[in-house]
Protein backbone atom coordinates (compact mmCIF):
# COMPACT_ATOMS: atom_id res chain seq x y z
CA UNK A 1 0.00 0.00 0.00
CA UNK A 2 1.48 3.31 -0.92
CA UNK A 3 1.65 6.03 1.68
CA UNK A 4 -1.15 8.10 -0.35
CA UNK A 5 -3.25 4.97 0.41
CA UNK A 6 -2.24 4.25 3.80
CA UNK A 7 -3.32 7.94 4.58
CA UNK A 8 -6.47 7.98 2.63
CA UNK A 9 -7.20 4.30 4.60
CA UNK A 10 -6.45 6.14 7.80
CA UNK A 11 -8.56 8.97 7.52
CA UNK A 12 -11.58 7.09 6.84
CA UNK A 13 -11.56 5.01 9.78
CA UNK A 14 -10.56 7.82 12.37
CA UNK A 15 -13.60 9.30 10.57
CA UNK A 16 -15.61 6.51 10.94
CA UNK A 17 -14.49 6.23 14.98
CA UNK A 18 -15.46 10.08 15.35
CA UNK A 19 -19.02 9.12 14.02
CA UNK A 20 -19.34 6.42 16.11
CA UNK A 21 -18.41 8.64 19.38
CA UNK A 22 -14.79 7.57 19.98
CA UNK A 23 -12.42 10.02 21.02
CA UNK A 24 -9.36 7.50 22.20
CA UNK A 25 -7.85 4.64 21.24
CA UNK A 26 -5.92 2.72 23.60
CA UNK A 27 -2.03 2.45 23.25
CA UNK A 28 -1.02 -1.32 22.09
CA UNK A 29 -0.60 -3.67 24.77
CA UNK A 30 2.89 -4.14 24.42
CA UNK A 31 4.23 -0.47 23.53
CA UNK A 32 1.94 0.25 26.90
CA UNK A 33 3.75 -2.39 29.05
CA UNK A 34 7.16 -1.50 27.58
CA UNK A 35 6.67 2.10 28.92
CA UNK A 36 4.66 1.09 31.76
CA UNK A 37 1.83 3.27 30.76
CA UNK A 38 -1.84 3.11 31.32
CA UNK A 39 -2.91 6.48 30.21
CA UNK A 40 -5.18 6.39 26.28
CA UNK A 41 -4.09 8.33 23.80
CA UNK A 42 -6.28 11.12 22.59
CA UNK A 43 -7.75 10.61 19.27
CA UNK A 44 -9.31 13.75 19.02
CA UNK A 45 -7.95 17.13 20.84
CA UNK A 46 -11.07 18.68 21.09
CA UNK A 47 -13.04 15.83 22.81
CA UNK A 48 -11.86 14.58 26.52
CA UNK A 49 -10.52 11.03 26.68
CA UNK A 50 -13.10 8.74 27.35
CA UNK A 51 -11.47 8.33 30.79
CA UNK A 52 -12.71 11.38 32.15
CA UNK A 53 -16.42 11.16 29.98
CA UNK A 54 -19.33 11.51 32.72
CA UNK A 55 -21.79 9.49 33.06
CA UNK A 56 -24.20 11.29 31.05
CA UNK A 57 -21.34 11.52 28.53
CA UNK A 58 -20.74 8.11 28.35
CA UNK A 59 -24.65 7.53 27.91
CA UNK A 60 -25.08 9.54 24.83
CA UNK A 61 -22.23 8.21 23.10
CA UNK A 62 -23.90 4.61 23.58
CA UNK A 63 -26.70 6.06 22.05
CA UNK A 64 -24.52 7.81 19.64
CA UNK A 65 -22.46 4.09 18.98
CA UNK A 66 -26.31 2.67 19.06
CA UNK A 67 -27.19 4.55 16.13
CA UNK A 68 -24.72 3.63 14.06
CA UNK A 69 -24.55 0.11 14.67
CA UNK A 70 -27.90 0.23 13.72
CA UNK A 71 -26.70 1.14 10.07
CA UNK A 72 -23.99 -1.29 9.99
CA UNK A 73 -24.02 -3.67 6.55
CA UNK A 74 -20.42 -4.83 6.87
CA UNK A 75 -22.09 -8.66 7.44
CA UNK A 76 -23.80 -8.83 3.88
CA UNK A 77 -26.00 -11.69 4.91
CA UNK A 78 -27.06 -10.73 8.94
CA UNK A 79 -28.05 -7.08 7.23
CA UNK A 80 -30.47 -8.64 4.40
CA UNK A 81 -31.69 -11.04 6.70
CA UNK A 82 -32.07 -9.28 10.27
CA UNK A 83 -35.62 -7.16 11.29
CA UNK A 84 -33.41 -5.18 13.34
CA UNK A 85 -30.08 -4.64 15.42
CA UNK A 86 -29.89 -5.96 18.90
CA UNK A 87 -27.24 -2.97 21.03
CA UNK A 88 -27.43 -4.25 24.40
CA UNK A 89 -29.35 -3.36 27.67
CA UNK A 90 -28.72 -1.65 30.83
CA UNK A 91 -26.54 1.08 32.67
CA UNK A 92 -23.46 2.52 32.51
CA UNK A 93 -20.81 1.97 35.47
CA UNK A 94 -22.38 -1.50 36.16
CA UNK A 95 -21.02 -4.34 38.27
CA UNK A 96 -21.61 -6.76 35.94
CA UNK A 97 -21.75 -6.99 32.15
CA UNK A 98 -23.11 -10.55 30.57
CA UNK A 99 -22.15 -11.28 27.27
CA UNK A 100 -23.70 -13.82 25.07
CA UNK A 101 -23.63 -14.90 21.21
CA UNK A 102 -25.95 -13.35 19.12
CA UNK A 103 -29.91 -11.99 18.94
CA UNK A 104 -32.01 -14.99 18.61
CA UNK A 105 -35.53 -14.90 16.95
CA UNK A 106 -37.00 -13.35 19.96
CA UNK A 107 -34.79 -10.65 20.24
CA UNK A 108 -34.12 -10.01 16.70
CA UNK A 109 -38.12 -9.13 17.05
CA UNK A 110 -37.56 -7.17 19.58
CA UNK A 111 -34.27 -5.71 19.60
CA UNK A 112 -33.58 -6.07 23.22
CA UNK A 113 -31.13 -9.27 23.97
CA UNK A 114 -31.69 -12.29 26.13
CA UNK A 115 -35.72 -11.73 26.37
CA UNK A 116 -36.26 -15.22 25.20
CA UNK A 117 -36.18 -18.69 26.75
CA UNK A 118 -32.44 -18.18 27.63
CA UNK A 119 -33.16 -14.70 28.84
CA UNK A 120 -35.53 -16.11 31.21
CA UNK A 121 -33.44 -18.40 32.60
CA UNK A 122 -30.90 -15.52 32.66
CA UNK A 123 -32.86 -13.36 34.69
CA UNK A 124 -33.61 -16.51 37.16
CA UNK A 125 -29.68 -16.62 37.69
CA UNK A 126 -28.89 -12.64 37.60
CA UNK A 127 -31.56 -13.07 40.58
CA UNK A 128 -30.30 -15.72 42.75
CA UNK A 129 -27.41 -13.80 42.48
CA UNK A 130 -29.33 -10.93 44.76
CA UNK A 131 -29.36 -8.74 41.10
CA UNK A 132 -31.85 -7.01 39.02
CA UNK A 133 -31.73 -7.40 35.08
CA UNK A 134 -32.24 -3.83 35.20
CA UNK A 135 -28.82 -2.90 37.60
CA UNK A 136 -26.60 -4.94 35.08
CA UNK A 137 -25.46 -4.72 31.07
CA UNK A 138 -26.63 -7.31 28.90
CA UNK A 139 -24.68 -7.38 25.30
CA UNK A 140 -23.99 -9.62 22.91
CA UNK A 141 -20.98 -10.36 20.26
CA UNK A 142 -22.86 -9.83 17.09
CA UNK A 143 -25.22 -7.12 17.14
CA UNK A 144 -27.39 -8.94 14.53
CA UNK A 145 -29.65 -12.62 14.25
CA UNK A 146 -27.28 -14.99 12.39
CA UNK A 147 -30.00 -16.82 9.99
CA UNK A 148 -31.27 -19.91 11.73
CA UNK A 149 -29.67 -18.90 14.90
CA UNK A 150 -26.07 -20.42 13.47
CA UNK A 151 -22.86 -20.05 15.58
CA UNK A 152 -21.07 -16.33 14.78
CA UNK A 153 -18.58 -16.81 12.38
CA UNK A 154 -15.14 -15.20 13.03
CA UNK A 155 -15.48 -12.57 10.66
CA UNK A 156 -18.90 -11.52 12.07
CA UNK A 157 -17.26 -11.32 14.83
CA UNK A 158 -14.11 -9.44 13.96
CA UNK A 159 -16.51 -7.18 11.72
CA UNK A 160 -18.51 -6.79 15.14
CA UNK A 161 -15.69 -6.46 17.56
CA UNK A 162 -15.44 -2.63 17.03
CA UNK A 163 -18.94 -2.39 18.44
CA UNK A 164 -17.84 -4.63 21.68
CA UNK A 165 -14.85 -2.79 22.65
CA UNK A 166 -16.32 0.46 22.34
CA UNK A 167 -19.55 -0.79 24.28
CA UNK A 168 -17.04 -1.85 27.10
CA UNK A 169 -15.26 1.33 27.13
CA UNK A 170 -18.17 2.86 27.66
CA UNK A 171 -20.05 0.71 30.04
CA UNK A 172 -17.37 0.39 32.04
CA UNK A 173 -18.69 -2.91 33.79
CA UNK A 174 -16.40 -3.78 36.88
CA UNK A 175 -17.10 -7.53 36.41
CA UNK A 176 -17.39 -9.12 32.58
CA UNK A 177 -19.40 -13.13 32.49
CA UNK A 178 -18.80 -14.73 29.40
CA UNK A 179 -21.95 -16.74 28.80
CA UNK A 180 -20.69 -19.81 26.36
CA UNK A 181 -17.92 -20.59 23.90
CA UNK A 182 -19.00 -18.13 21.60
CA UNK A 183 -18.64 -14.84 23.83
CA UNK A 184 -15.59 -16.36 25.70
CA UNK A 185 -13.38 -17.15 22.49
CA UNK A 186 -14.44 -13.90 20.79
CA UNK A 187 -13.73 -12.10 23.98
CA UNK A 188 -10.43 -13.49 25.23
CA UNK A 189 -9.44 -14.60 21.89
CA UNK A 190 -9.20 -18.62 22.72
CA UNK A 191 -10.37 -21.86 20.83
CA UNK A 192 -10.93 -23.45 24.47
CA UNK A 193 -14.33 -24.74 25.19
CA UNK A 194 -16.09 -23.39 27.75
CA UNK A 195 -15.92 -26.28 29.89
CA UNK A 196 -12.22 -25.69 30.37
CA UNK A 197 -12.89 -21.63 30.34
CA UNK A 198 -15.08 -21.64 33.26
CA UNK A 199 -14.49 -21.66 36.55
CA UNK A 200 -11.68 -19.10 36.57
CA UNK A 201 -10.98 -15.44 35.80
CA UNK A 202 -9.38 -13.71 33.16
CA UNK A 203 -8.45 -9.94 32.09
CA UNK A 204 -9.72 -8.11 29.54
CA UNK A 205 -8.26 -4.51 29.76
CA UNK A 206 -8.05 -4.75 33.02
CA UNK A 207 -11.82 -6.00 33.85
CA UNK A 208 -11.83 -9.21 35.72
CA UNK A 209 -14.05 -11.41 33.09
CA UNK A 210 -15.45 -15.21 34.29
CA UNK A 211 -16.64 -17.53 31.79
CA UNK A 212 -19.66 -20.28 31.95
CA UNK A 213 -22.12 -21.74 30.42
CA UNK A 214 -24.64 -20.31 28.22
CA UNK A 215 -28.40 -20.49 29.66
CA UNK A 216 -30.26 -21.91 26.14
CA UNK A 217 -26.88 -24.54 26.88
CA UNK A 218 -28.71 -25.31 30.05
CA UNK A 219 -32.11 -25.46 28.63
CA UNK A 220 -30.81 -27.91 25.98
CA UNK A 221 -28.90 -29.93 28.35
CA UNK A 222 -31.50 -30.21 31.46
CA UNK A 223 -28.84 -32.35 33.72
CA UNK A 224 -28.13 -31.16 37.17
CA UNK A 225 -24.74 -30.64 36.50
CA UNK A 226 -24.28 -28.10 34.86
CA UNK A 227 -26.32 -25.78 36.28
CA UNK A 228 -24.41 -26.87 39.72
CA UNK A 229 -21.42 -25.30 37.78
CA UNK A 230 -22.74 -22.58 36.78
CA UNK A 231 -24.08 -21.68 40.08
CA UNK A 232 -20.38 -22.31 41.37
CA UNK A 233 -19.34 -20.03 38.50
CA UNK A 234 -21.93 -17.14 39.87
CA UNK A 235 -20.62 -17.47 43.56
CA UNK A 236 -17.09 -17.44 42.03
CA UNK A 237 -18.02 -14.31 40.78
CA UNK A 238 -20.17 -13.11 44.04
CA UNK A 239 -17.17 -13.61 46.25
CA UNK A 240 -14.90 -11.93 44.22
CA UNK A 241 -17.29 -8.61 44.02
CA UNK A 242 -17.56 -8.96 47.64
CA UNK A 243 -21.11 -9.86 47.82
CA UNK A 244 -23.14 -11.94 49.89
CA UNK A 245 -24.04 -15.23 48.71
CA UNK A 246 -27.69 -15.64 48.55
CA UNK A 247 -28.89 -19.34 49.86
CA UNK A 248 -30.40 -20.89 46.67
CA UNK A 249 -31.06 -24.49 47.55
CA UNK A 250 -30.72 -26.41 44.52
CA UNK A 251 -29.03 -23.40 41.93
CA UNK A 252 -30.94 -21.23 39.50
CA UNK A 253 -33.22 -23.62 37.36
N1 LIG B 1 -28.68 -16.06 23.11
C1 LIG B 1 -27.69 -15.15 23.10
O1 LIG B 1 -26.51 -15.51 23.07
N2 LIG B 1 -28.02 -13.88 23.12
C2 LIG B 1 -29.27 -13.45 23.16
O2 LIG B 1 -29.47 -12.24 23.17
C3 LIG B 1 -30.28 -14.42 23.18
C4 LIG B 1 -29.98 -15.71 23.16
Amino acid sequence: MSEDQFRKHLRAYVERCQRAGIEFVPRPRTAAVENNETTPVTLFADQPPVTSATVEERRKALQLLADEVKSCTKCKELAATRTQTVFGVGPVDPDVCFIGEAPGADEDRQGEPFVGAAGQLLNRIIAACGMKREEVFICNILRCRPPGNRTPRADEAANCRPFLERTLELVRPRFIVCLGASAANYLLDSKLSIGKMRGKFYDYRGIPVLCTFHPAYLLRNNTPEPRRQVWEDMKLLLTRMGRPIPEVRRGPS
